[in-house]
C-alpha cells in the first residue's frame, strides 16, 4: 500500500467516524429544545384549566369585582396589572392558592378556593409563572418586594 492509499484511508476512516460522532450530538439536543417548548406552555394550560373560569380566560377577573356580591364575598379580583395580585409577594401569592382565601385571610366569606388537593406545588410555582410572566418589567419588580 502506498502511503498515499494510506493518507486515503485515514481520511475516510476520519470522514466516518466525524459523521458518527455529529449524529449521536445531535438528538439530545433535540430533545433538550422540545422539552423546553413543551414545558413553556404548561402554566398557561394550568391556569385556563383551573384558574380561568373565575379569574377570566385573559387574566381580566370578573366583572365589577372592587364590588362585595350579596352574601359579603367579592368577586375574582384581575390577575392583570389593574388588579393587585402584584402587590403581593411570592410566598403570600403561593399560600393563597394552596390552602385558600379563607384559610390565609382569616376572612370566612374570602371565596378564592383551595387548590393543594388539586394542584401540586410545582404546578402552582407554573400558574403562578405564568401570570408573572405577563407583566411588565417594573410591575414584576415591584412585585417582588410585594407584602402578604
Ligand atoms: C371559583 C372561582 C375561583 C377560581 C377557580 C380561582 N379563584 Fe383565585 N380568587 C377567587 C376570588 C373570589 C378571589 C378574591 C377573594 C377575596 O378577595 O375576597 C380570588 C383571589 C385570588 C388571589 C389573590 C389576589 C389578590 O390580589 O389578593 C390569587 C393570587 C388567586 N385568586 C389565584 C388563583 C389561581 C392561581 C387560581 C387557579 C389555580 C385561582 N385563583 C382560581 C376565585 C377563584
Amino acid at each position: 500500500m502506498s502511503p498515499r492509499q494510506i493518507a486515503m484511508i485515514v481520511i475516510v476512516v476520519l470522514a466516518v467516524v466525524m459523521i458518527f460522532l455529529t449524529a449521536r450530538a445531535t438528538p439530545p439536543s433535540q430533545t433538550m429544545s422540545s422539552r423546553v417548548s413543551e414545558s413553556a406552555p404548561t402554566g398557561a394550560i394550568l391556569y385556563a384549566q383551573h384558574c380561568a373560569s373565575c379569574h377570566g380566560d385573559n387574566l381580566q377577573g370578573q366583572p365589577n369585582w372592587q364590588q362585595a356580591n350579596a352574601d359579603g364575598s367579592y368577586p375574582a379580583p384581575p390577575h392583570d396589572v389593574s388588579g393587585h395580585t402584584w402587590h403581593h409577594n411570592d410566598a403570600y401569592l403561593i399560600a393563597i392558592t394552596t390552602y385558600g382565601g379563607a384559610a390565609v385571610t382569616g376572612v370566612a366569606t374570602n371565596a378564592m378556593p383551595a387548590f393543594q388537593n388539586q394542584l401540586s406545588d410545582s404546578e402552582i410555582v407554573l400558574i403562578l409563572d405564568y401570570i408573572k410572566g405577563t407583566w411588565p418589567d417594573d410591575i414584576k419588580a415591584k412585585q417582588l418586594n410585594g407584602h402578604n
